[in-house]
């Protein structure tokens, strides 16, 4: 049953793991932990944004929470009810109310449709308005993206890239969804188009009660967006808290190392510490023992080799897995 007061929506230790085959009898030789117990909720008209240096494992949790792949292990429920199981036809209610849109909308966007049927397809897809009533509803969505209702008869190569996001987004914003997952929507613009994306989808998120789950490599382009912000390290959660916290007192040294390679905004913020992460993030098919960020963790210690951290409340809506703060040491160690 739907419960009006559950989440949106809420993963629970959800698992995605990719087999690795050889050979001319596919012979299973390995997995690709690509998403490795991961746990959030997002509440109706919330953003959470997602971050991680790139292989960490976010497209394959907003694939994996929206079952555009087949979770490994683990739990989605919208509003209350478990989708885990569901088949592709019992799942049609649910893709109409979470969309996605992406990193390249030129790559996601069909070079021989027009920009009006690219928006309008999942009208047709689900079957929800007759042909006035999708061209009116398509030229609303031009409009509320921000562009003229007289561009639906172009070709998407001739619009800008920040143009082409704009289609992304009416086409996502079409069926009315409750849940966007932006995978880095952002990325490949410039600075200035960046800011005027991240704006129109905070202005719809405003006017339709939106929940967004917000996919960035980068913490600087979450900041403005999300309400809370989660970190990822190879496939798995290691700090989720609000962004105010996050920013200001970031409690894990991977968060902590991200950070400090974001300029600080505010004249006469506190500085923080210059923390550069050396090697690579090691391969999800063989992860560390232990913590996986053991490797690169500038306060390791033995117990971080040997026991995997527990993602736990370390302060009020705060969570971190990390053996430092178990031990009750003040973290950050220099401030
Ligand atoms: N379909 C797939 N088959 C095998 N491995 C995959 C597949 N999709 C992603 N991976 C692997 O899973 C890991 C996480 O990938 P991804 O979710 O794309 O990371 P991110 O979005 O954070 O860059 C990577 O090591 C990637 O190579
Ligand atoms: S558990 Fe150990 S290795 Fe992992 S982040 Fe904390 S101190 Fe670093
Ligand atoms: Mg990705």
């Amino acid at each position: 049953m739907s419960d009006a007061n559950a989440p949106l929506i809420e993963v629970t230790d959800l698992k995605k793991h990719f087999p690795i085959v050889r050979g001319l009898f596919s012979k299973l030789v390995g997995q690709v932990r690509a998403v490795d117990g991961v746990s959030f909720q997002i509440k109706k008209g919330e953003t959470l944004g997602l971050v991680g240096e790139s292989g960490c494992g976010k497209s394959t949790v907003g694939r994996t929470m929206m079952k555009l792949l087949e979770p490994t292990g683990g739990s989605i429920r919208v509003r209350g009810t478990d989708i885990t199981e569901l088949t592709g036809q019992e799942m049609m209610p649910y893709r109409q109310q979470m969309q996605m849109i992406f990193q390249d909308p030129y790559a996601s966007l069909n070079p021989r449709m027009t920009a009006g049927d690219i928006v309008g397809e999942p009208l047709i897809i689900h079957n929800v308005a007759n042909r006035t009533e999708r061209r009116d509803r398509v030229s609303w969505l031009f409009q509320r993206v921000g562009l003229r209702p007289d561009q639906m008869y172009l070709y998407a190569h001739e619009f800008s890239g920040g143009q082409r996001q704009r289609l992304g987004i009416a086409r996502a914003l079409a069926l009315n969804p409750q849940l966007i997952v932006g995978d880095e929507p952002v990325s490949a613009l410039d600075v200035s188009i960046q800011a005027q994306i991240i704006n129109l989808l905070m202005d719809l998120q405003d006017e339709f009660e939106l929940s967004y789950l917000f996919v960035a490599h980068d913490l600087a382009v979450v900041e403005h967006i999300s309400h809370r912000v989660a970190v990822m390290y190879l496939g798995r959660i290691v700090e989720m808290t609000d962004k105010t916290s996050l920013f200001e007192m970031p409690l894990h040294p991977y968060t902590e190392a991200l950070l400090s390679a974001v300029p600080i905004p505010k004249a006469g913020a506190r500085s923080r510490k210059r923390m550069i992460l050396t090697g690579d993030v090691p391969s999800p098919i063989n992860p560390p023992t232990g913590c996986h960020f053991h490797t690169r963790c500038p306060y390791a210690v033995a117990r971080c080799r040997e026991e995997v951290p527990v993602l736990r409340e370390v302060a009020q809506g705060h969570l971190v897995s990390c053996h430092l703060h178990d031990a009750g040491v003040k973290f950050p160690l220099a401030a």
